[in-house]
């Protein structure tokens, strides 16, 4: 399995405070079977330089490079939405290897210019991924919103914590359904609070659309990760009723 989304790297985020913590969060993963791994630890560009950022996740990296072996690690962000975006090389930010790129959007208020900057990214060759889309208070009032950015190229990814407990759930089986979603990863952050959960969110997924989305879903993070085009299926509009998604 690959993993897209994971704050594994020590001491950079609010994600491993240690390198004990990281080789616990890659052993872990190696035992659920993912045997590659995006460091994508988050980076907001309104508060910090990207140099800065980059050279610090490059001593996070040091120094749990070598530890776990059979785990292959490669370098990225959880990028923060911004304004700068527009100005900023997202090379080193992207996937390693990959032109594919995590964009982090508030979940609470629609980013100023949401369009415009992602039309941007997406014309200088990147492909954003939204993670956590069912966190959006915006587009779960709106799902609307939501598939027109998939329909102008924009993939999304669920978390497998949320694919497996009760917080979003009616949206997520909407989503999951109706094509919102083309990418499962765990945002692990920590062993106790917020463990990897990616086996358990395939399994779960696997128990609510069947055992060929399941298989979908783990190609298309194997293709994120090769830098290849994913299986996207057309999206088809969300029908809210009250709480409900159907
Ligand atoms: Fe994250």
């Amino acid at each position: 399995m690959v993993d897209v989304h994971t704050h594994i790297l020590p001491g950079i985020d609010d994600g491993s405070s240690s390198v004990e913590e990281s080789i616990a969060l890659l052993n872990e993963q190696k035992k659920q079977g993912v045997q590659r791994i995006m460091l994508t630890p988050h980076f907001y560009p309104d508060r910090e330089k990207p140099e800065k950022f980059l050279a610090r996740r490059q001593r996070a990296y040091e120094k749990i490079k070598n530890a776990v072996d059979g785990v292959q690690l490669r370098l990225a962000a959880e990028v923060r939405f911004s304004q700068l975006l527009t100005k900023i090389d997202l090379e080193p930010l992207a996937f390693e290897g990959s032109d594919y790129i995590l964009i982090e959007l508030s979940s609470r208020r629609i980013p100023y210019r949401l369009d415009e900057v992602l039309f941007d990214i997406q014309s200088r060759g990147y492909v954003p991924i939204l993670p956590h889309v069912e966190r959006c208070v915006y587009f779960r009032k709106d799902p609307q919103m939501l598939l027109q950015l998939i329909e102008n190229g924009v993939l999304c990814q669920a978390n497998a914590e949320y694919v497996l407990d009760n917080t979003y759930k009616s949206f997520i089986k909407a989503a999951l359904k109706h094509n919102f979603y083309q990418l499962l990863a765990s945002d692990a952050h920590n062993m106790t609070v917020r463990p990897p959960y990616l086996q358990s969110g395939y399994a779960a997924l696997e128990k609510m659309l069947g055992k060929e989305k399941r298989e979908i879903f783990q190609k298309n993070a194997l293709s994120v990760w090769n830098n290849e085009e994913i299986d996207r299926p057309q999206p088809t509009p969300i029908k809210k009723f009250f709480n409900k998604y159907i």
